[in-house]
C-alpha cells in the first residue's frame, strides 16, 4: 500500500469540523478521529454521533482511534456507522481478537493500538487477526506532545514480525509525528502516519500532508526494510 497520511482532527477546530476536513481533502488518505472517554485517558473529545455526522460531510475515509474503556462493547458501532478503519487499545480490551473479529464482520479494517509501555511481544498472536498495528509515540490523551523516539525499536520489531510472518498489516505511528520526526518513523518501519498539530497547526494543511508524504516516501526508499 505504501505511505499513507492520516491527519488527526484533534488539532482542528471542533466547531467547524466539516470545513476543517475539506482543508485536507485530496491530500490525506484518512481522517484520524480521536475518540476519548475521560476514563481510558484523562481527556474527553467526541463520540459516535459526531463520527456519524462527519461521515456525511467527507469523502475521506475515517480512521477512528478509540481511546476508550470496554471497546469490546463500544467499538463495533463505529464500524457499523461506516468508519473504514477502527482502532482500539489492547490495554482496554477484554478479548482483543474478538473485538477485531467484530470490527471486520462490520466491514471495517481492524486496528489494535499499543500504549508506549505496552510490549508488542505480548501481542504477537494477535497480529494475524488485525489489519493495522498502532504504535503510540506519545502517551495517548493529548495532541502536541513530544515525540518518543524510544518507541522506534517497537516499530522496527513490528516491521520485522510483518516481514517474518508475511503479514498484511499496516504499521501506524501516532503522536508527535512532524517534519522533524516522520523520517525516523518510516526508516524504522511505519507506513501510516498520523499527524495532528503538524497538519492542522500549519497554515496550509494540504501542503503539510503532501510534504510529510514526500519525506516519508524518501525515508522509506532508503530504509532497511525497503523492498522486503
Ligand atoms: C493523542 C492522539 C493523537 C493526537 C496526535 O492521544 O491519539 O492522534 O492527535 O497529535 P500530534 O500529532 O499533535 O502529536
Ligand atoms: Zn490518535
Amino acid at each position: 500500500m505504501g505511505v499513507q497520511i492520516s491527519p488527526s482532527i484533534l488539532s482542528a477546530d471542533f466547531a467547524i469540523l466539516a470545513a476543517e476536513t475539506q482543508r485536507v481533502a485530496g491530500a490525506a488518505d484518512w481522517l484520524h478521529v480521536d475518540v476519548m472517554d475521560y476514563h481510558f485517558v484523562p481527556n474527553l473529545t467526541l463520540g459516535l454521533p459526531v463520527v456519524e455526522s462527519l461521515l456525511k460531510h467527507t469523502n475521506t475515509p475515517i480512521d477512528c482511534h478509540l481511546m476508550i474503556d470496554d471497546p469490546d462493547r463500544w467499538a463495533p458501532a463505529y464500524a457499523e456507522a461506516g468508519a473504514a478503519s477502527v482502532t482500539f487499545h489492547v490495554e482496554a480490551a477484554k478479548d482483543p481478537r474478538a473485538v477485531a473479529k467484530d470490527l471486520r464482520a462490520a466491514g471495517a479494517r481492524a486496528g489494535a493500538a499499543l500504549k508506549p509501555g505496552t510490549s508488542i511481544d505480548d501481542y504477537i498472536d494477535l497480529l494475524p487477526h488485525i489489519d493495522m498495528l498502532l504504535v503510540m509515540t506519545v502517551e495517548p490523551g493529548f495532541g502536541g506532545q513530544a515525540f518518543m523516539a524510544d518507541m522506534m525499536p517497537k516499530v522496527r520489531r513490528a516491521r520485522e514480525l510483518v516481514i517474518a510472518g508475511d503479514l498484511e498489516l499496516w504499521i501506524q505511528v501516532d503522536g508527535g509525528v512532524a517534519p522533524l520526526t516522520i523520517e525516523q518513523c518510516a526508516e524504522a518501519g511505519a507506513d501510516v502516519f498520523v499527524a495532528g498539530s503538524a497538519v492542522f497547526g500549519a497554515s496550509d494543511p494540504a501542503h503539510a500532508c503532501s510534504s510529510l508524504r514526500s519525506q516519508a516516501h524518501a525515508a522509506t526508499a532508503a530504509s532497511w526494510w525497503a523492498g522486503q
